[in-house]
């Protein structure tokens, strides 16, 4: 069964592409964004200094799943407080097992994040890189928020996302880039069915290739 690595910046769409190929080629989907928040929310709660690898790090080897349904899990300040974790080398590493172990399903699997290409599944049979516009992922993400009910200045989710680009490409450890053997995918352009039927189309090219 196909083993299927989906990279991108936030909100790009690079999730829901994820889910749907899960969907389409019947493999199991891990979000890992979903994992680094999960691991800002429980250092936030537990007063640590984002910055401390040791006890950030001792946070994610002790990962409580149970995080993972919390509400808090997809607001703006964990996805910053996660971007901002994720730079520190000690929660990269005890979150590694967990990811290679999904990929290694016989089943197969698709996952989504920053680094899946490039760093937890180099074997992967396809890949994507999912991209857009950074002031056309602003929008989105903006019309998300006031649809969820938050009041925010589209101008002030733009200059977090760019931050946030800034912050996943520009660290030491599995910066985020595109897999050198990746499809590009550029969502500007496209709605939701359309970006699922060209993901389709692209990582069915790249699974034929292989088989
Ligand atoms: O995809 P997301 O917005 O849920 O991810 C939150 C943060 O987690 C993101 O800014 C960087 C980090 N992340 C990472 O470093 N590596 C991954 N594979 C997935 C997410």
């Amino acid at each position: 069964m196909p083993l299927i690595a989906v990279d991108g910046p936030a909100a790009s769409g690079k999730g829901t592409i994820a889910r749907a190929l899960g969907r389409h080629f019947g493999v199991p989907h891990l979000d890992t964004g979903a994992l680094y928040r999960a691991v800002a929310l429980s250092a936030i709660r537990a007063g640590l200094d984002l910055g401390d690898g040791r006890a950030v790090g001792a946070k994610a080897a002790a990962l409580d799943l149970s995080l993972l349904e919390d509400p808090e899990l997809r607001g703006a300040q964990t996805g910053e407080a996660a971007s901002r974790v994720s730079a520190l080398p000690e929660v990269r590493a005890a979150l590694l097992a967990f990811q290679k172990a999904f990929a290694a399903q016989p089943a197969g699997a698709v996952l989504d994040g920053r680094d899946i290409g490039t760093v937890i599944a180099p074997e992967a049979d396809a890949k994507l890189f999912v991209t857009a516009a950074p002031e056309i992922r602003a929008h989105r993400r903006f019309l998300e928020l006031t649809a969820a009910g938050r009041d925010v200045a589209e101008a002030q989710v733009l200059a977090d996302i760019r931050a946030r680009d800034a912050r996943d490409m520009g660290r030491s450890d599995a910066p985020l880039r595109q897999a050198d053997d990746a499809d590009l995918l550029d969502t500007s352009e496209l709605d939701i069915a359309a970006a699922v039927r060209k993901a389709v189309e692209l990582v069915s090219r790249q699974l034929d290739r292989v088989s």
